[in-house]
């Protein structure tokens, strides 16, 4: 028979033989969950908290836990210490390495704290806790993103560019108009995410291996020290939960989704043949080859990176499907899609540097928003005003505008006479109803591109955003007092 010494495990006893070394190390978790030591210092801690409300530890060994606790922490707090516990030569899983730490710390108190605990319900709560921290992060990160955009629109004042539907011009919009579509797909994530967070925030410490602790703790206590909302209904859902890894990480491909939308626009209007964008040199490179490039690699790497999400997404939906309760060692797969989307918030900081150094070229985008007849609309509700069905009016400015196309003019320039072939209802203010800014302003609902509308919507976007910043704080205070 194996003692624990010998082995070096937390599960010896009822073993003979050693473990074959190839699936020793195959099978070890602390390779990629050396990230999770914060999480599981503090859930740790917490459950020292219930062991000694429960008089299974003194006051005393509370509090030489703890410290040793926080001393372990503080020893791994740096990137080489960092790297001691990802390198760390036995530990089986970041639970083993805490263990064994505490051990060589305070001696035979350190095995103390494993009563009335599994590693199943630690691993549940510190993966909610890592992904809480997480969403905080990308949250923050993505209020950056907005408030660049927000930046940039206010910035642009009435610059108008054309909008497109089919990839065709459509109608003339504020560059802020466009901008601000980015911040409502922001904050949308950012809704998301929140909710995610809201959904997990429930404490699993106290589930036991799967039927619940076999003490009387107050699980209350752990919740509260942890900031969760309260402790989980059910010990066989919350050690074999892992759906909110899965729905972080399915709301996180929406973010991927906007950023290579927005990258995909950015790179095409930098073209030449659209000229919209002056590309930033700071985020750009050029060609060995070719010595004229200025290519948009950033907007390339985003479209490019975001395709890592969703097939993180994608492994941890297969790794759940038909996974039967509760425990099995599958979950521990789900941990490496949910932290192979660490570069998020630092992919959204660096768009939001990438966007507040973006150059409009108002000129062309003005120039190209009032070519084309793109006041075709504006003109046809002009008829409108005059009592004509939109129906019909939109079939004689169809005319109007067929005939400018092969005269080579725009709208504004026929003649009354020439606009009169196709109907008699237009008078002289029609001149008016079809300049730049009467085709913005006939837009004049919620959520349209008039003027005033627009300037509207930038102080009520700027007002969501500093919303995302006040809502963090609270579980980034807790994370940070872990
Ligand atoms: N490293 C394990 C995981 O990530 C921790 C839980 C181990 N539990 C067990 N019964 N072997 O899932």
């Amino acid at each position: 028979m194996l003692n624990e010494q010998q082995s070096g495990k937390m599960w010896s006893g009822r073993f003979r033989e050693p473990l074959d070394p190839e699936f020793e190390a195959w099978q070890r978790s602390i390779v990629f969950d050396w990230r999770l030591l914060d999480e599981e210092i503090a859930a740790s801690k917490a459950h020292a908290s219930a062991l000694l409300a429960a008089k299974i530890l003194t006051k005393d060994e509370t509090a030489e836990l703890r410290a040793a606790l926080d001393a372990i922490a503080a020893e791994h707090a740096s990137e080489a210490g960092k790297a001691l516990v990802r390198d760390h030569a036995t530990a089986e899983d970041i639970h083993h390495f805490v263990e064994l730490k505490l051990v060589e710390r305070i001696g035979p108190l350190g095995l103390k704290l494993h009563t009335g605990r599994s590693r199943n319900e630690q691993i549940a709560t510190d993966l909610r806790l890592y992904v809480r921290a997480q969403i905080n992060l990308v949250v923050k990160a993505l209020a950056a993103w907005a408030g660049a955009l927000v930046e940039q629109a206010r910035a642009a004042g009435d610059s108008v560019m054309p909008s497109y539907t089919h990839m065709q011009r459509a109608e003339p919009v504020l560059v802020a108009h466009w901008l601000l579509a980015y911040v409502e797909m922001a904050l949308r994530d950012a809704g998301r995410l929140r909710d995610c967070a809201a959904r997990l925030n429930f404490c699993p410490l106290g589930s036991g291996a799967v039927a619940g602790a076999t003490l009387a703790l107050d699980r209350n206590l752990a919740a509260r020290e942890l900031g969760f909302t309260a402790p989980t209904a059910n010990s066989i859902d919350a050690t074999s939960d892992r759906d909110f890894i899965l729905e972080y990480l399915q709301a996180l491909t929406f973010v991927g989704l906007h950023l290579s939308r927005f990258a995909e626009e950015i790179t095409l209007f930098a073209t030449a043949e659209f000229s919209f964008i002056t590309l930033p040199e700071a985020f750009s490179t050029g060609s060995s080859a070719m010595p004229q490039k200025k290519n948009p690699d950033l907007t390339e790497l985003i479209r490019g990176k975001v395709g890592r999400i969703h097939g993180a997404a994608e492994a941890v939906t297969l790794q759940l499907k038909g996974l039967p309760l509760a425990y099995n060692k599958d979950l521990q797969e789900t941990q490496e899609p949910a932290f192979s989307v660490d570069f998020v918030p630092q992919m959204l900081k660096l768009v939001a540097r990438f966007t507040a150094a973006l150059r409009f070229n108002r000129e062309r985008m003005s120039k190209t928003a009032q070519s084309g007849c793109l006041n075709a609309m504006a003109a046809a509700t002009y008829l409108v005003h005059k009592g004509v069905p939109f129906r019909t009016a939109h079939e004689k400015i169809g005319h109007a505008v067929r005939f400018a196309i092969e005269k080579g003019v725009e709208l504004g320039a026929l003649t009354l006479d020439e606009l009169r072939q196709f109907g008699t209802e237009f008078e002289e203010d029609f001149f008016a109803a079809v300049t730049l800014a009467a085709t913005l302003d006939c837009h004049d609902v919620t959520g349209g591109t008039a003027r005033e509308r627009v300037r509207q919507a930038l102080a009520t976007a700027s007002e969501h955003i500093a919303g995302l910043g006040a809502h963090t704080s609270t579980q980034e205070a807790v994370h940070a007092g872990s």
